[in-house]
């Protein structure tokens, strides 16, 4: 038998975890593996060589992925899907493993529907925002790299009794920015997901504060966040208050960066299982864990509704910003 693995989309700590759990678990069952560069963009161009044990050393506690990864256009169209098909059969792939997020899973449930190949997803994504699993690879380490982040904006913040808004990854997904909230007692959290009446209730919010004695504020805001990100939200409270405030962007910040143990340990896990079941004869899932289970999901599952943040979390984020 032999694999291919890919890593698609962006990058996430934890990702090169299971590459070399796939690659590993699937020599204990003498099954090769095909690495292939560039995520789906190396399907198309046939840019695949043969990944050994060794060749995955010293890559558990690394961020990024040994295999590169990226956004393929090309892969939208049912042609292209087709011959990436015929390709990897012409090359003795019997079954494929993406890691990637939503983008990445849709490609391979299309990949295999239209032509019968065998795929595996690993959650591999800082949003966490895949239906079925609590986690996502990534998502824990991103976390506590924004923390270590405005932790150490908090001091500035209160020094100078300021406010500061600091933006935090998430195109469609509020999940790091209120987990990020709740874990930096930020006073005020915006994202997708909340509504629409965000700058209102922004202002009320800190207005409280001020009048309950607060001297600084840290604000989380989600980069998809409707009122179009904190730049744009700093810019209308300074004209509408006066207010000398600052603006952070953590951006790429918050991708790199040593995984955790969390997703090293996750990533093994997710690795090794998609091995023995694409051995076993299954053909399309992708794995997660639930209320801390490892559990395989229907591919096509990849297309129900994106969790959103937990409301409860939302309601002690309010609570505890007093
Ligand atoms: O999907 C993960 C993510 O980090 C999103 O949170 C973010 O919007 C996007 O990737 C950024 O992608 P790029 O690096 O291509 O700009």
């Amino acid at each position: 038998m032999r694999l291919a693995v890919l890593t698609s989309g962006g990058d996430a700590p934890g990702m090169n975890a299971a590459i070399r759990a796939v690659v590993r678990q699937a020599d204990a069952l003498r099954i090769e593996v095909y690495g292939v560069w560039r995520g789906l963009q190396g399907l198309v161009d046939q840019e695949w060589r043969p990944l050994t044990t060794r060749g995955c050393a010293n890559i558990l506690q690394r961020g990024g992925t040994i295999l590169n990864t990226g956004r393929c256009q090309a892969f939208h169209l049912p042609a292209v899907r087709a011959q990436a098909a015929r390709d990897l059969r012409d090359a003795g792939v019997d079954g494929l493993v993406v890691i990637g997020g939503n983008g990445s899973f849709t490609a391979a449930d299309l990949l295999n529907r239209e032509t019968g190949i065998p795929c595996a997803g690993i959650p591999g994504t800082i949003d966490n925002d895949l239906p079925g699993t609590d986690r996502t690879l990534g998502f824990d380490t991103a976390l506590n790299t924004a923390v270590q982040a405005i932790d150490r904006i908090r001091d500035t913040a209160s020094a100078h009794e300021r406010l500061f808004l600091v933006e935090v990854m998430g195109r469609s997904s509020g999940m790091i920015a209120l987990n990020t909230a709740i874990a930096c007692g930020a006073e005020a959290v915006l994202y997708p997901e909340a509504g629409t009446d965000a700058y209102e209730t922004l202002v009320s919010q800190l207005r409280a504060g001020w009048e309950r004695g607060k001297r600084s504020s840290i604000v989380v805001v989600a980069e998809g966040d409707q009122t179009g990100g904190a730049f744009k939200m700093g810019e209308r409270l300074r004209v509408d208050y006066g207010l000398d405030l600052r603006v952070v962007v953590l951006g790429h910040i918050q991708r790199g960066g040593s995984p955790t143990a969390l997703d090293r340990i996750w990533g093994s896990q997710w690795g090794a299982e998609a091995v023995k079941r694409l051995a076993a004869g299954e053909t399309a899932f992708y794995l997660g864990v639930q209320q801390g289970k490892l559990v395989s999901i229907p591919l096509e599952k990849v297309h129900d509704q994106r969790p959103a943040p937990p409301k409860e979390l939302a309601d002690l984020a309010g609570i505890l910003a007093r």
